[in-house]
């Protein structure tokens, strides 16, 4: 049987930045589905806000080929866009916020939903705004996008400023990763099984790989991208929330903080990578001119208006946490732009059997493997070994239990920001960073980011089309592994 979704009250959420690339390609494609499905009440308005000067209509007609990709029907894109409006309001200046008060306002029992899809440094003058029009009243809530900062000091700055204005439990910090449907199965996975947990830990596990690959480059984000760098915009968030899914204890339960004080135990127990170590644990790349899809691809730098910069593209890390489950267990992480596929992957390869009885003849006894694929082809693989059927002595090989979701359910997986948008409108903070877990992740990779800028290195090239310098490979060949780059 199958759980109904749970129904959601009518809300207002308003998305400042409504005119951007989030905006346009995610988050309104995403509440259109959730439309589709029947999960936005009648009476709900979605509001973009942004400084350029459109009317509703206009700021409609800039949706509708993003909605209509999406795969609705004309009558239901039309009908989904009759909840959609636009303001046009400059976070900086005061003009047509006393109008934009009297239209949220006119449904005060609505949900207040204020998703913040900018430049971090404008959060601190739009919670101010929302502040001062009285706009955080009843049930009002925030949702940050990453970046939080650009490092510990910048992060607890706009988390002070935010919370000037909401309280904690109405700010809700989004890391889509956490959306994703495989990585809410890994809790389905470990938690609902009696067959994992008791081998999950140093004794069992012999190591993890997370690797997060995009086969795009940069394109038109440079500006962003250049002073972010592949450890600010993926490491310290998307790629270390899916180590705290991976590595945390049993949570009590589902509830937000049961589950967020397990993860911040992870981050807390990172052990730190410095100037001391970060040579022996780090390597970073930046790709140069190849190929991507068949295609001929500039490098970086040529993507850059202004031509140089040390900003990473890629990055490969050998992160260790220092606990009694995981001690001496290594997470090798790794994700970079212009790699050969889109493929994100969380690998955990298990202790070889102690001792084999099959003789050489046998073929080699490989590792078992639980391969969990967040995209694409979402799905679980568990890697056993097997004879090979037929006479002939016993032969063995590897091969996978496997579940493509997809095959199993026979419906594509919604997106990630379907499922976030909604936990916020119902005030479900569980996938969601809390501020101490965003503080314990920058003050892990503060150290980092400076023993790069330190070193005064340039990041090591790499061809656009290949997997990162390699020295990514070395990082874990040294360690008598190879990253799992055959799992199909
Ligand atoms: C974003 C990063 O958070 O995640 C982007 O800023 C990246 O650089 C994107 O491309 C990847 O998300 P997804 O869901 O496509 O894997």
């Amino acid at each position: 049987m199958t759980a109904s979704p749970q129904p959601v009250e009518p809300f207002d959420l308003v998305i400042f930045g409504g005119t951007g690339d989030l905006a346009v390609r995610k988050l309104l494609p995403a509440l259109f589905h959730r439309f589709l499905d029947g999960q936005i009440p009648a009476g709900s308005r979605i509001i973009g806000i942004a400084r350029e000067a459109l009317d509703d209509d206009g700021y409609r007609g800039s949706l509708r080929s993003a909605l209509v990709e999406a795969g609705g029907a004309q009558a239901k894109v039309e009908e989904f866009l009759g909840q959609v409006g636009y303001r046009p309001l400059d976070a900086r200046k005061d003009e047509g916020w006393d109008s934009f008060a009297a239209l949220i306002s006119e449904q005060p029992e609505h949900v207040r939903v204020f998703y913040l899809s900018t430049s971090p440094e404008l959060f601190v003058d739009i919670c101010n705004r929302l502040g001062s029009y009285g706009l955080n009243r009843g049930q009002s809530r925030v949702v940050l996008e990453k970046p939080i900062g650009r490092d510990l000091a910048s992060a607890n700055q706009i988390n002070d400023a935010v919370g000037r204005v909401f309280d904690e439990s109405q700010t809700f910090r989004i890391d889509h990763y956490l959306g994703k449907e495989t990585v809410q199965n890994l809790l389905a996975l470990r938690f609902g099984n009696a067959l994992f947990e008791p081998l999950w830990n140093a004794g069992h596990i012999d190591h993890v790989q997370i690797t997060v690959a995009e086969t795009l480059g940069v394109g038109r984000r440079g500006a962003y991208y250049d002073r972010a760098g592949a450890l600010r915009d993926m490491v310290q968030n998307h790629i270390l929330q899916l180590l705290c899914m991976v590595a945390m204890e049993p949570p009590a339960s589902l509830t937000p903080d049961a589950v967020r004080d397990e993860k911040l135990k992870v981050l807390r127990s990172l052990r730190p990578i410095d100037e001391s170590n970060a040579a022996q644990f780090t390597v970073r790349g930046q790709y140069r001119a190849g190929a991507a899809e068949g295609q001929g691809v500039p490098g970086y730098l040529e993507e850059l208006e202004g031509g140089k910069s040390h900003t990473e593209t890629f990055v490969a890390l050998k992160a260790e946490i220092e606990n009694w489950r995981w001690a001496g267990v290594p997470f090798y992480l790794r994700t970079g732009k212009r790699l050969p596929e889109r493929v994100s992957e969380i690998v955990v390869v298990f202790k070889a059997v102690p001792h084999s009885i099959f003789g050489a003849s046998a073929g080699p006894l490989a590792q078992n493997r639980l391969v969990l694929r967040l995209q694409p082809d979402e799905g679980v693989k568990l890697w056993l070994t097997i004879k090979h059927p037929g006479p002939g002595g016993l032969r063995l090989r590897h091969v996978p239990l496997d579940m493509s979701f997809a095959e199993a359910f026979g419906v594509s997986q919604p997106d990630a920001y379907e499922r976030l948008l909604l936990d916020v409108v119902r005030g479900n903070p569980t996938l969601f960073m809390r501020r101490d877990e965003v503080e314990a992740a920058w003050q892990w990779a503060d150290p980092i980011l400076a023993a790069w800028a330190a070193s005064g290195e340039a990041p090591r090239p790499y061809t656009a089309g290949t997997w990162g310098p390699s020295a990514a490979v070395a990082l874990i060949e040294r360690d008598g592994r190879t990253w799992d780059e055959d799992s199909e």
